[in-house]
Formats: structure tokens, sequence, C-alpha cells
């Protein structure tokens, strides 16, 4: 990968939690449009190297490079760290439960927490065509006039995912999307993310393996904190070192 086509950069990353490694000397890059999935088996550093990238958790050495310029994400907060298009989807859903899904979209795509000034000021013709879109991609159309918390557990994480992408992020993390949800929801959210990952890069750790290999992308294995290996899912799964660690578990 050049430099051009490089997003997000971790070089030799490392964060210790009371002298236990939980990251330890990470490296790895991602591409401007790439999706790429994470996985490892529990404890391998997965959601904190999410927090490392979203400012909630500082390293105590290496750089985190990211965007056109290679900044290093450390020295920014975490609202300017998403102000910078790095957009993050947590486990829970945390959707407006007594808002509709047209009124959730439309409040994220003003950015803006506020709820009452998006409902009393008149959205504009060009918001709600938006909010068309960003339902249409997700497959919440035929809900947009449903209240979030009526909504399938499936339903709402697909909503959260919306509400993502309306901020349009240059970068989305998705920490295990597929927890909780119908086989049928789960094919739904690939097509999602897939769909997403062409017009930004997508980062999603998932132990469910159907779910990553319906992916169909590059594949980084994590454990310890660090790289174990890396590309297709065929590739990882006959890693000598991946079976022992985490498939032979
Ligand atoms: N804030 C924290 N304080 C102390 N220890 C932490 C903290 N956050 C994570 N850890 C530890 O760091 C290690 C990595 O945890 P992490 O949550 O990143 O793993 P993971 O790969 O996401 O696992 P899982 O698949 O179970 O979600 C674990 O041993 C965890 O207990
Ligand atoms: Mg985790």
């Amino acid at each position: 990968m050049t430099r051009a086509e490089t997003l997000l950069e971790l070089d030799k990353v490392s964060v210790s939690f009371d002298g236990f490694k939980a990251i330890n000397e990470l490296s790895f890059a991602i591409g401007s449009a790439e999706l790429r999935a994470i996985i490892g088996p529990n404890g391998a550093g997965k959601t904190t190297m999410m927090d490392i990238i979203t400012g909630k958790t500082r390293a105590d050495s290496g750089q985190v490079k990211y965007g056109d310029h290679a900044i290093d994400l450390q020295n920014l907060s975490e609202s300017a760290i998403a102000q910078a298009g790095i957009g993050r989807k947590f486990q829970r859903p945390t959707v407006f439960e007594n808002q509709t899904v047209l009124e959730n979209l439309t409040l994220a795509l003003h950015n803006d927490r506020s709820p009452l000034k998006v409902l009393f000021n008149k959205t504009t013709e060009m918001d709600r065509r938006r909010v068309d879109t960003l339902a249409d991609e997700v497959g919440l159309t035929d809900h947009l006039h449903r209240t979030a918390g009526e909504l399938s557990h499936g339903q709402k994480q697909w909503l959260e995912i919306g509400m993502l992408l309306a901020q349009e992020p240059r970068l989305l993390l998705v920490d295990e999307p597929a927890a909780g949800m119908t086989p049928q929801e789960r094919e739904h959210t690939t097509d999602m993310l897939k769909r997403a990952a062409k017009t930004c890069a997508v980062v999603v750790v998932e132990h469910d393996m159907e779910f990553v290999r319906r992916l169909d992308c590059r594949v980084t294995v994590l454990h310890e904190g660090s790289v174990l290996a890396e590309g297709s899912i065929d590739h990882v799964i006959q890693d000598r070192q991946v079976i022992e660690v985490y498939l032979g578990r």
C-alpha cells in the first residue's frame, strides 16, 4: 500500500493496563476504501485497538497516523477524532428510543445531539432526500415512521449504522455487529457493510467466522496485542499459529 492509499496506519503501538500489555507493538495499515475484518481470541486487544484509534485510550508508545497528511491521532481529543471522520459503532445500539427512524437519521445528519433543535427546526427537502437514501442503504425504508424503541435488535443496529453513515465518515469501526442477530439479519448486515465500504474504509471486529467469510475481505488476526496473521480468510484459517491460538482452542 502506498502512502496515498493508506488511510490509517498504526506503527508499533503499545498500551499496558497495570503492567499487562494489552496492545504490544501493534503495526498495521488500512486503505482508504478498504473493508477489513479483525478476528482473534477473547482478550486479543481488538476493542482496545479501536479505543486507541478513537482516542478513548491513549497508547504508551507508537504512532497512529491518519489521513492525507498522516497526522498522529494521539494529539487529538476524542471529539476531534470523530470530527476528522472516524465513526464508531459500539456493541449496544445508541439510538434515541422514543424518536422515529426518520427523526434519528435526521438528527444524525445534523450531527447535533440536541433533539429539540432539530425537531422544531423544519428540516429541508434536501435533508429528507438524504435520509431516504440512508434508510434505503440500511434497509429501513419501510420503518421510517416507527420509533426506534419498536425496532428489533438487528434493525436498531442498522439504524445506528445509518446514523454513522449520515456523518459521512472516512473510517467506520464496527465492533461485533452480528452478536445477537438472526442469520437473516447477519446476512443483511454483511451486505450493508460491504456497500458502506465502497464509500469509506470499514473495519469490522467479529467472532462469527461465517460472517467474516461473507465479508469477503482481507482478515487480520490479533493475538496478545499484535498481528498474528493477515490475508484472505482461507489463508489465515490455514495458518498453523492461528489454528493453535485461535481456532484450536
Ligand atoms: N480499561 C482497561 N483496564 C484494564 N484492562 C483492560 C482495559 N481494557 C482492556 N483491558 C484488558 O486488555 C485485554 C484486551 O482486551 P480487549 O477488550 O481489547 O480484547 P478483545 O480482543 O476485544 O476481546 P473480546 O473478543 O472478548 O471482545 C484484556 O485482557 C482486557 O482485560
Ligand atoms: Mg472486544
